[in-house]
């Protein structure tokens, strides 16, 4: 039998949990040839994590303050048998560990068209808003890479969508969404593959 290689999303206390959702769907209607092994937030009552638990996919919560925080994150990532991490609205640099121990194995998606508009600060609608007020006349998201460094590996999936005369912050964010449930699925595949 093939075994199916386990993916680890790593979500944050914020987001509403769409990328996640998006990929577990994927995993379970053959969108992606992996398995959802792991769901790991730093917070415990989030949407995400609910919405996760109805989907019958094991959760763990870990603040990223905790104490040993790398170690416990190493030590759960090996014990589910984790192969590729994909961070899904995850707040906080990964420690090197983690990126030591699955090199080239940890994605990330932004909602922008990296290199513009990333970099610390640069997460939700403070994106939408830099890219209006630079009015641009496209935005997207990017699938890319994890590094030591805010939103800088190398891209693996950009998405384009236009940037309309009266988009605001919110329509150009949920165009921007549309575009990452086609976005991230197709970097997984392309990751998997290679
Ligand atoms: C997404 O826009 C993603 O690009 C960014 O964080 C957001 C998470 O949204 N990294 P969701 O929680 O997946 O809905």
């Amino acid at each position: 039998m093939i075994t199916r290689p386990n993916i680890a999303i790593l979500v944050g206390s914020q987001g509403r949990g769409s990328n996640m959702i998006n990929i577990i769907r994927a995993s379970k209607n053959g969108g992606i040839p992996a398995n959802v092994g792991l769901v790991i937030s730093p917070k415990a009552d989030t949407p995400a994590i609910f919405a996760a638990q109805a989907e019958n996919i094991p959760t763990l919560t870990l603040p990223y303050k905790s104490e040993n925080y790398a170690n416990k994150l190493l030590t759960e990532l090996q014990n589910a048998n984790i192969s590729l991490i994909c961070l899904a609205g995850y707040m906080t640099l990964l420690p090197r560990e983690i990126l030591e121990a699955f090199p080239r194995a940890v994605l990330n998606i932004h909602p922008a068209l990296l290199p513009k508009f990333g970099g610390k600060g640069m997460f939700g609608v403070h994106v939408h808003n830099a890219v209006l007020r630079a009015q641009e006349t496209e935005s997207g998201c990017t699938v890319h890479y994890v590094t030591e460094h805010y939103d800088e590996g190398a891209p693996i999936t950009q998405i384009s969508v236009p940037v309309l005369p009266n988009d605001t912050p919110e329509t150009l964010g949920a165009r921007v969404n549309l575009a990452e449930m086609e976005a991230y699925p197709k970097a997984i595949c392309k990751v998997l593959s290679s």
